[in-house]
């Protein structure tokens, strides 16, 4: 399979994807660093390391990986959403050139739901149980735009059609309890919507909901992304998500990047052993049917520290004393066919496998 990004040059905090276009999201080198007191002295977690990635408009940047590998970390840090004491950001994520890291918070809340909107897991926890959903809908469009309260309502109704809620008339009166999850999610979207956001991050929009209510989120919010040309960080453990959507994949694992580039290069020729991993771990309707799916061994706990080695080493197959000098750096992958925009941070690469 041929790659799908056309030539260009991608150091190791360079984009996924070189392009035309420029990024309207560009997250350099961030880092986020928990710190407590314990006992006397202070204990550190750094739960994201040195992550960049880059997202397009019209395009959706997926952000893979397992539990606790810090992908919603990521996302409340570029959101300004992460507690306001205990931590560290370090690093720049330049949002149509303003630094979200660095911007006033009084900025950042008026671009958080106008230009950039978020949407969560659990609809039920972001929605107001108690008041109604075109209510809802309707307040974040008044106060972003100033639009008066007829013609509000007027767009709560047209964006709850957009997002294929039937009988959206008699939908905006009702509460998110006589809704359904998948309809709760579709509202969710709707207000994220509400203000033509021109970055939309969403962190696992469909995990709450049952398969084919998944894929009809998911083909919803990649509609929305081709359409309005809007930018998408899409954050989902489930590579059968970004299979089906995204345009470009950065994978995580412990907190730093162990893999990004396009999607079709990333699914062709996965080179870091836990990319392969997952990978080997979804099911597939469109190959030979495996005897069985193949597990990653160990769990997302058997880690060690990035400065002593690759976090990776303990779960993987290849993993010998190469991989515990500690410090790897993202790099160009040196395979051949290598599509431009394809980092990993391995020392044993995984083969390519001939189509
Ligand atoms: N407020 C906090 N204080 C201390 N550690 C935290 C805090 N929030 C998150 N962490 C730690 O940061 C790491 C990354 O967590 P994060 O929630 O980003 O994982 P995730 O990739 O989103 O996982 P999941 O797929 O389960 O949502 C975890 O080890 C977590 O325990
Ligand atoms: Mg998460």
């Amino acid at each position: 399979m041929s790659a799908v990004a056309p030539a260009g040059a991608a150091g190791p905090a360079g984009p996924a994807t070189p392009s035309a276009e420029p990024p309207l999201l560009s997250v350099q080198d961030l880092s986020v660093t928990f710190t407590a007191r314990r006992g006397s002295g202070r204990s550190e977690v750094r739960a994201v390391d040195g992550v960049s990635f880059d997202v397009r408009p019209g395009r959706v940047m997926a952000l893979v990986g397992e539990s606790g590998s810090g992908k919603s970390v990521t996302s409340l840090a570029l959101t300004g959403l992460l507690p306001a004491r205990g931590n560290r950001v370090e690093g720049r994520a330049l949002f149509a050139g303003e630094d979200l890291l660095t911007v006033p918070r009084a900025r950042l809340a008026d671009l958080r739901g106008r230009e950039l909107a978020m949407v969560f897991q659990d609809p039920m926890s972001s929605l107001n149980p108690v008041v109604p959903v075109g209510l809802q809908i309707t307040e974040v469009v008044r106060r972003h735009t100033g639009a008066g309260r007829a013609a509000a309502k007027e767009r709560a109704v047209e964006l709850l059609g957009r997002v294929g809620i039937p009988d959206p008339r008699r939908r905006v009166r009702e509460f998110p309890h006589q809704l359904s999850g998948g309809m709760r999610q579709r509202v969710m979207i709707a207000i994220a919507l509400a203000c033509d956001p021109r970055l939309v991050i969403a962190d696992e929009p469909t995990t709450a909901l049952d398969v084919t209510i998944q894929a009809q989120v998911i083909d919803l919010l990649s509609t929305l992304v081709r359409e309005q040309g809007t930018a998408m960080l899409l954050i989902t453990h489930d590579l059968g998500v970004v299979a089906g959507v995204c345009d470009d994949v950065t994978v995580m694992y412990a907190g730093r990047v162990v893999e990004q580039a396009p999607r079709r290069e990333l699914f062709a020729r996965p080179r870091h052993r836990y990319t392969a991993g997952l990978l080997a771990s979804v099911p597939r309707l469109d190959g030979p049917r495996p005897e069985r799916l193949t597990p990653i061994p160990g769990t997302p706990r058997d880690v060690v520290a990035w400065s002593e080695a690759c976090a990776f080493a303990p779960r993987c197959t290849a993993g010998d004393d190469a991989c515990r000098r500690g410090d790897l750096v993202l790099a160009p992958d040196a395979g051949a066919g290598a599509a431009p925009g394809h980092l990993v941070r391995c020392v044993h690469p995984a083969p390519v496998e001939q189509p």
